[in-house]
């Protein structure tokens, strides 16, 4: 892969998606994608090897040709309940005589934001800093030349079960792609659809996929709070299938087609429905789809606050909400979400990026999209490369090499 070209590997419930990029002119551009149906997958973890080895290896191969790159290398997404966040300080003296700040502090003042409670089966995914503080100054985006001797950093802290984080690198290395590190999925789905402001003033982020809804908060300008809750639109699918007495493909379609159903005051309008064992066809109407859907949206859009409100300070402003995954497209979902979060609520679709191609451009593609353009920006700060291994063995390396 040439120097400047990125790949975005994520792995869903339903789907996997590639996506290759690179640096244009103008900032990054997709060259490619690549999609197939992921069957290995349950809710964020692998379930079956070789199913998500075929998934991905499927999708890499389409992402190649549309490309013409070969992918070696890629950034891959995680998510899951075992993923947990939290937010952490550090501080150290600065190093320098002269009391300058220098960017191997802000190293140094990171890594002690790092030293917090991770029990053996865990390991850390990311380190964002928030906001750095120089001698009681607090807010500063970037403290590299600046005076002072005591430097601080909130981060925020990202978390995964050790154990199911290596379950899905093992499926991207034998699909034949080396990870070039990993990305909780909701900061991914963040980079590809909010726009600085909304992240500054107070945003919070929904993706709703398949089988897991994806949240983060941001205010400030960076995550205050991301986690995952394990239901997705696979599930209301099923209602629907067991509601309607319906296969659960015939379900899929009536659910994109009309979502909730009547809301207040529409039209009733009647479909048919294939009997299970599709010998038989009968009439149902969108007021008995309504009364499926609605619980069961509900329930989770109130999840999805109930965390939020368990977790963020209460005198943080939530200006907006924004929609995104494959579920976002649900047809009535936005007014069922103002009415829940009582806030404004729109749909994110992936930007933020010089140049796309049309068949992206929807959000259940953010995610993938939002792989590289947060990889981009953070240069992989943040991130711990699974391909480095832990600082213990970069460190180990260190040393083998100093005796070689
Ligand atoms: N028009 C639509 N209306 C309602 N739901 C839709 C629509 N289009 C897609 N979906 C739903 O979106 C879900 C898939 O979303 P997405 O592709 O974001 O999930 P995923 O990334 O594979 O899963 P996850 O993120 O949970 O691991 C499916 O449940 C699908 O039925
Ligand atoms: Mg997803």
């Amino acid at each position: 892969m040439k120097q400047g070209t990125l790949c975005g590997l994520d792995i869903g419930t339903t789907k996997t998606c590639v996506v290759v990029a690179a640096e244009g002119p103008n900032g990054l551009e997709i060259l490619g994608f690549g999609e197939a149906p992921s069957l290995g997958m349950r809710r964020g973890v692998v379930v079956d090897l070789e199913q998500t080895v075929k998934s991905i290896e499927a999708a890499t191969e389409k992402a190649e040709r549309m490309s013409g790159v070969h992918i070696e290398e890629a950034i891959v997404g995680i998510t899951g309940e075992h993923v947990r966040s939290v937010n952490n300080r550090g501080v150290v003296s600065v190093a320098n005589d002269d009391r300058e700040v220098e960017a191997i502090d802000v190293e140094r003042v990171v890594d002690a934001s790092k030293i917090i409670n991770v029990p053996s089966d865990r390991q850390i995914v990311h380190a964002l800093p928030r906001f750095f503080t120089v001698d009681g100054q607090d807010g500063i985006v970037d403290p590299v030349g600046m005076a002072g001797g005591r430097l601080e950093v909130d981060t925020h802290i990202v978390t995964a079960a050790s154990s199911f984080l290596s379950n899905v690198l093992k499926c991207v290395h034998r699909a034949g792609i080396e990870s070039a590190g990993v990305v909780f999925e909701p900061l991914a789905s963040a980079a590809a659809t909010l726009l600085p402001e909304e992240q500054h003033v107070g945003v919070l982020l929904l993706d709703i996929g398949g089988g897991t809804t994806d949240i983060a908060v941001f205010t400030g300008g960076s995550a205050i709070y991301t986690a995952t809750i394990p239901v997705g639109g696979q599930i209301l699918t099923n209602d629907i299938s067991l509601g309607l007495k319906t296969s659960l493909a015939q379900a899929q379609e009536v659910k994109h087609r009309f979502g909730v159903g009547d809301v207040a005051g529409g039209a009733v309008r009647t479909f048919s429905v294939q009997s299970l064992d599709g010998r038989s066809q009968r009439d149902a109407n969108t007021q008995e789809l309504n009364a499926i859907v609605v619980p069961r949206v509900l329930e989770t859009l109130r999840m999805a606050r109930a965390k939020v409100l368990e977790n963020v300070p209460r005198d943080l402003v939530v200006g907006e909400v924004v929609l995104t995954g494959g579920g976002a497209s649900l047809p009535g979902l936005e007014a069922l979400a103002e009415k829940t979060f009582d806030a404004p609520v729109r749909i994110g679709v992936p930007a933020n990026l010089a140049g796309t191609i049309d068949a992206l451009a929807f959000p259940q593609y953010a995610t993938a999209i939002g792989l590289v353009l947060f990889a981009r920006k953070s240069e992989l700060a943040g991130v711990e490369s699974a391909r480095n291994g832990s600082l213990m063995t970069r460190l180990r390396g260190w040393l083998a090499a100093l005796w070689n």
